[in-house]
């Protein structure tokens, strides 16, 4: 399978196979916070491009009850990720290779809610559509997928955002910070409506989007 461009844009620090991002230590807890008081009781998350895996231990160290999927298409990420569940207790699950712009990325998966933190403003628009289209197709009625990251959101857009959109930009031109209006219009084009909006720190949200009845 063919990996994406890379995406990390920061120096990551290493000690084995378990990798450290500067970012993910500083809004994994407020992450887990926020997600604590989402999430079902012992639900089966999906996580969408899961990076080094610090996201996912410390979702489940916040909810023990979860048990987490994560998942991500470069295989040093994966190789993090599980050397970070080791230390989970066994709730999370082995990572799988997973690249949302392929379709039926979704097909033998299982999950009550899905996650994805930081992916669509570094991956073409098309990993934005693929992730709604798969989650869709994966998630029952009433169940919710959750996008972190930042967002242009009009005149209100945090000036760090707009200097992040044109770096992304410069960097690759099918990258970029996403209006918040653009992702609302495609999560409604495949079925979800956004039922929140969290302000997270940095000038990040957390949004959550759920599944219509079909
Ligand atoms: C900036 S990192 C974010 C990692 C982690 N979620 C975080 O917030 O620290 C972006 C991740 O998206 C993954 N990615 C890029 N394109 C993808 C795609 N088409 N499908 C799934 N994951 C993808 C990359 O492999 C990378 O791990």
């Amino acid at each position: 399978m063919k990996s994406p461009l890379p995406s990390a844009l920061e120096e990551r620090g290493a000690l084995g196979a378990r990798l450290s991002s500067p970012s993910a230590a500083r809004n994994r807890a407020a992450i887990a916070q926020a997600l604590t008081g989402l999430l079902p009781d012992a639900a089966r998350v999906l996580e969408i491009a899961s990076g080094t895996g610090e996201h996912a231990l410390a979702c489940v160290k916040a909810r023990p009850d979860i048990v987490w999927t994560p998942s991500d298409p470069a295989p040093g990420a994966r190789a993090s990720i599980d050397a970070w569940a080791l230390v989970a207790d066994g709730t999370i699950s082995p990572a799988h290779d997973l690249d949302v712009t392929h379709d039926g990325w979704q097909r033998g998966l299982e999950a009550d809610a899905v996650f994805c933190a930081n992916m669509i403003h570094i991956a073409p628009w098309a990993a934005a559509q693929g992730l709604f289209a798969g989650a869709s197709a994966l998630l029952k009625p009433g169940a919710q997928l959750h996008l972190y990251g930042p967002f242009l959101e009009g005149e209100a857009t945090a000036p760090s955002n707009l200097e992040f959109d044109a770096s992304l930009r410069a960097r690759h031109p099918g990258w970029g910070v996403r209006a918040l209006t653009d992702v609302d219009a495609l999560a409604a084009g495949c079925g979800f409506e956004r039922t929140g909006r969290l302000e997270m720190p940095a000038n990040n949200r957390l949004l959550s989007y759920q599944r219509s009845p079909s």
